[in-house]
C-alpha cells in the first residue's frame, strides 16, 4: 500500500512538469502502459496475502483510474490551449476596411458618342466609318475645296505628304460612302479628326460626328427637323435652337446650328460672348458639285449634311470649361461621370 502511495506521489510530481502532449504519452506508458509501474502492481496482486487482496486490488484499480483520468484531463487542457493559440494566430480583423476595387467607367466622350449614335440610329441612320489618314482628294478636293482655295485656311492641316493628310473633319466619309452606295442614304460617321490647334476649347485631336441624308426630295425643312429633334433629345425639349447662315464649300446654303446658351439661359455671358447663343455644329444642303464628284446626279437628288464636335457637345452638356480635361486621365474628373 505504501508503494502505491509513493507511486501516486511520484506520478503527481512528474505530471506537474509536463508541458506537451507527447510527454503525456510517455507518462502513460511509464505508469499504466503494458510494462508500466501501476500495471506491475496489478500483476503483483497474486502475491498479496488473501486477506489484503480486496483492499489492495481496489487501491491499485483506483490508482490506475486516477492516473488515466488525470492524463486525459491534462490532454484535453493541452489541446484547448493549443486551439486557443492557433485561433489567436489565425485571427483576422473583420472590422478593417477592405481594399477597394474600383470598377472602370465609360469615358464621358464615349458616353456622349453612344448617346449621339442612339439618337440618330433611332431616326433610321446607319453608322459608317472612314480612314483617319486620308487622301487630300477626299478631305478637300472632292468636297469642293481645290488646292490653293482660301477655304483650306479654315482648318489647320497636318500633312503626311503632298497628297495625304490627317483628316481635318469627318466630311470625307460623305464622299467615300456616296462613291459606294446609291441613294437613298441616311448615315452618320463618328470618328477622330486632327487639326494643328490647341487651347482651352481646341485640341490637336478631337471627335466629330458627320451626318448625311440623300434622297429624291430632301429639303432644308428635313434638315431643320432632324437636327432640331437631335438637339431636343440631347439637350432637353426646352432648348432654343437657331440656324444661322454660314459658309462651307461643300454645302449650299450652309448654316451653323446654335443653341440657347446653357450657362446664362440666353441672357448673355462670358461663355457665349454676350450673344446668348452657342454654336454646336455646321450643316447645309449638299453642294451639287459634291454630288457630281461622287457620281450622283444633282438634278435627281438632294440632301443635307452636318458635322458636330463631340467634345463641344460634351462640354456644353456637362458645363466643362476646359477641353484638355478629357485627355489628362485625371480620375478625380473621370469618376464624376
Ligand atoms: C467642319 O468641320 C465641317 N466639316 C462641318 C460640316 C459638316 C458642315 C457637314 C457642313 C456639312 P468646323 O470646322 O466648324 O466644321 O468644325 C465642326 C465642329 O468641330 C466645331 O463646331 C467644333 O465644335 C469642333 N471643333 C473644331 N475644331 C476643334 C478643335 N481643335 N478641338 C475641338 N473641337 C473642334
Ligand atoms: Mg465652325
Amino acid at each position: 500500500m505504501d508503494d502505491l502511495l509513493s507511486l501516486k506521489q511520484s506520478f503527481l510530481a512528474e505530471i506537474d512538469t509536463v508541458s506537451e502532449i507527447a510527454e503525456l504519452q510517455q507518462l502513460k506508458a511509464k505508469y499504466t502502459g503494458r510494462k508500466g509501474l501501476v500495471t506491475a502492481q496489478m500483476k503483483a496482486l497474486s502475491s498479496v496475502p488473501p486477506q489484503q487482496k480486496p483492499a489492495f486490488g481496489k487501491a491499485v484499480n483506483e490508482l490506475r483510474d486516477f492516473v488515466d483520468q488525470t492524463l486525459d484531463q491534462k490532454e484535453i487542457l493541452f489541446r484547448d490551449v493549443e486551439k486557443q493559440k492557433r485561433l489567436l494566430s489565425e485571427r483576422i480583423d473583420i472590422t478593417l476596411p477592405g481594399k477597394p476595387c474600383l470598377p472602370g467607367k465609360t469615358h464621358p466622350l464615349n458616353k456622349v458618342l453612344d448617346e449621339i449614335k442612339d439618337i440618330f440610329v433611332s431616326m433610321g441612320f446607319s453608322i459608317q466609318e472612314g480612314p483617319e489618314i486620308e487622301l487630300d482628294y477626299y478631305n478637300f478636293e472632292a468636297l469642293n475645296i481645290p488646292k490653293h482655295h482660301p477655304a483650306r485656311d479654315m482648318q489647320d492641316t497636318f500633312y503626311v505628304s503632298d497628297d495625304v493628310v490627317l483628316r481635318t473633319h469627318t466630311s470625307p466619309v460623305q464622299v467615300r460612302v456616296m462613291e459606294k452606295k446609291k441613294p437613298p442614304l441616311k448615315i452618320i460617321a463618328p470618328g477622330k479628326v486632327y487639326r494643328c490647334d490647341a487651347d482651352v476649347s481646341h485640341t490637336p485631336m478631337f471627335h466629330q460626328v458627320e451626318g448625311l441624308m440623300v434622297d429624291t426630295d430632301v429639303s432644308f425643312s428635313d434638315l431643320k427637323g432632324v437636327l432640331g429633334l437631335f438637339i431636343h433629345s440631347f439637350f432637353g425639349d426646352e432648348t432654343p435652337v437657331r440656324f444661322r447662315p454660314s459658309y462651307f464649300p461643300f454645302t449650299e446654303p450652309s448654316a451653323e446650328v446654335d443653341i440657347g446658351c446653357i450657362f446664362c439661359a440666353g441672357k448673355g455671358c462670358r461663355v457665349c460672348k454676350t450673344t446668348g447663343w452657342l454654336e454646336v455644329m455646321g450643316c447645309g444642303m449638299v453642294n451639287p458639285k459634291v454630288f457630281e464628284m461622287s457620281g450622283y446626279n444633282p438634278d435627281e437628288f438632294t440632301g443635307f449634311a452636318f458635322g458636330m464636335g463631340v467634345e463641344r457637345l460634351t462640354m456644353l452638356k456637362y458645363a466643362i470649361d476646359d477641353i484638355r480635361l478629357f485627355y489628362e486621365n485625371d480620375l478625380r474628373f473621370l469618376r464624376q461621370f
